[in-house]
C-alpha cells in the first residue's frame, strides 16, 4: 500500500482491492456506500441536541416534516442508501421484525446486509457515544431471486465483512473484510473518512473490565467470583479498572483499542442476556477475532452459533484473549 498519510476510506478500499485480483469490486462499493450512510447519520446525530431549541416538538417540525426518532432515521437512511446498488438480495435491521426485501424495481445481488442502525440509543439525550453496526454475508439461498430468512440466519463465521461506526468525540468507522481491522476518523471539515488506525491489534491482556454491575445479584456464581477476583487482583502492578458506557459499540471499541473485556452475561432474569446475536454480537466478535481477540458466550465461540431467529439474544464475553479465557475458566469451575 502507498503512504498512509491522507489515506481516505475510498482509497484504502480500492488499494486493498488491488491486492486481491479475484475481487469483483462489489464489496468495495458496498463499504463505500456504507461510509456515505455513516456520514449522513453522523450529521443527524450531531444535531440531536438542537431539536428542542429549533422548535422541533411533537411529531412534526415547523415545515411540516415529520421528526423521526434518531434510531428510525438511521434505520431508514441505511435502507435508502443500500437497497438500490444491486448488491443485496435481502437485508435485516434490529429496528424491524422481519427481513427487508429489495424493492421490486431494483436489481438483486448476491450479498446480505444486517445492521443495528443505532446502538446505545438510550444514551442519545446525554450526549454519550452511540453507533451503527453492520454485517455482510454472501447469500446461501439458490438462484438470483429475492433473498430469504435463511440468508440472514447464517453463523457468524460466514461473514465476509463487518464494521461499526461510533458517533463519539469524533466519528470513527472501523471495518474488516477479513484482512485486518482498520479505523477511519471522519474529518468534519472535508467530510472524508481518513485512515487513523491501521491494522488494529487488540492487546493479549487488558486492565479494563466492562459490565453492567447493577445486575450483580442476578449473576451466576462463576461471574460473581470472576469480578471479585478482578477487584482483588492487580495486573502489571495496577488494579483493574471498571468502565461501562452502556453502548456496546463504544464499549467494544474501547476494548479493541485498550484491551480488557466487555461482558453482557445471561443472568437469572434473562438467561440469554440482552444483546442480539445477528445484529450486535456476530459483527463485533468478527472484528475482535480479526484483531487477535476472543469472543464467546461463556461456552461456545460466538461466531459458531447458529442463529434461530433474527432477534435472538446471546450472552457475550468479548475482548483480549487472556481475559476472555479467564472468565470462561471461572464460569466452568462454578458449573463443576
Ligand atoms: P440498542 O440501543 O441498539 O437497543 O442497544 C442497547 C444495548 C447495547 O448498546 C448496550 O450494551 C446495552 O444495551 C446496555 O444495556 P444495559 O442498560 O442493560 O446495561
Ligand atoms: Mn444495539
Ligand atoms: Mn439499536
Amino acid at each position: 500500500m502507498a503512504t498512509k498519510r491522507f489515506m481516505t476510506l475510498p482509497r484504502h478500499i480500492l488499494e486493498g482491492e488491488r491486492l486481491h485480483p479475484e475481487a469483483t469490486g462489489e464489496l468495495s462499493s458496498i463499504l463505500l456506500q456504507l461510509g456515505l450512510a455513516a456520514k449522513l447519520i453522523s450529521l443527524e446525530v450531531n444535531k440531536a441536541g438542537l431539536v428542542d431549541i429549533l422548535g422541533f416538538t411533537g411529531s412534526s417540525n415547523q415545515s411540516g416534516d415529520e421528526v423521526k426518532k434518531l434510531d428510525i432515521y438511521a434505520h431508514e437512511t441505511l435502507i435508502k442508501a443500500m437497497d438500490h446498488g444491486g448488491h443485496f438480495c435481502v437485508m435485516a435491521s434490529e429496528e424491524e421484525g422481519d427481513i427487508i426485501h429489495i424493492p421490486a424495481n431494483h436489481k438483486i445481488g448476491k450479498y446480505v446486509l444486517l445492521f443495528d442502525p443505532l446502538d446505545g440509543s438510550s444514551n442519545i439525550d446525554a450526549n454519550v457515544s452511540i453507533g451503527t453496526i453492520f454485517s455482510i454475508y454472501k447469500r446461501v439461498s439458490e438462484g438470483t431471486g429475492p433473498g430469504t430468512l435463511d440468508d440472514c440466519l447464517q453463523s457468524g463465521y460466514n461473514q465476509v465483512a463487518a464494521g461499526y461506526v461510533v458517533y463519539g468525540s469524533s466519528t470513527i468507522l472501523v471495518y474488516t473484510a477479513g484482512h485486518g481491522v482498520h479505523g477511519f476518523t471522519l474529518d468534519p471539515a472535508f467530510g472524508e473518512f481518513l485512515l487513523s488506525h491501521d491494522d488494529i491489534k487488540i492487546p493479549k491482556h487488558g486492565r479494563i473490565y466492562s459490565i453492567n454491575e447493577g445486575n450483580y445479584f442476578s449473576w451466576d456464581k462463576g461471574l460473581k467470583d470472576y469480578i471479585k477476583y478482578l477487584q482483588a487482583t492487580q495486573f502489571e502492578g495496577k488494579p483493574y479498572q471498571a468502565r461501562y458506557i452502556g453502548s456496546m459499540v463504544a464499549d467494544v471499541h474501547r476494548t479493541l483499542l485498550y484491551g480488557g473485556i466487555f461482558m453482557y452475561p445471561g443472568d437469572k432474569r434473562n438467561a440469554k442476556g440482552k444483546l442480539r446475536l445477528v445484529y450486535e454480537c456476530n459483527p463485533m466478535s468478527f472484528i475482535i477475532e480479526e484483531a487477535g481477540g476472543r469472543a464467546t458466550d461463556g461456552m461456545q465461540r460466538i461466531l459458531e452459533k447458529k442463529p434461530e431467529g433474527l432477534h435472538e439474544r446471546t450472552p457475550i464475553y468479548v475482548g483480549s484473549v487472556e481475559d476472555v479465557l479467564l472468565v470462561e475458566k471461572f464460569l466452568r469451575e462454578a458449573e463443576e
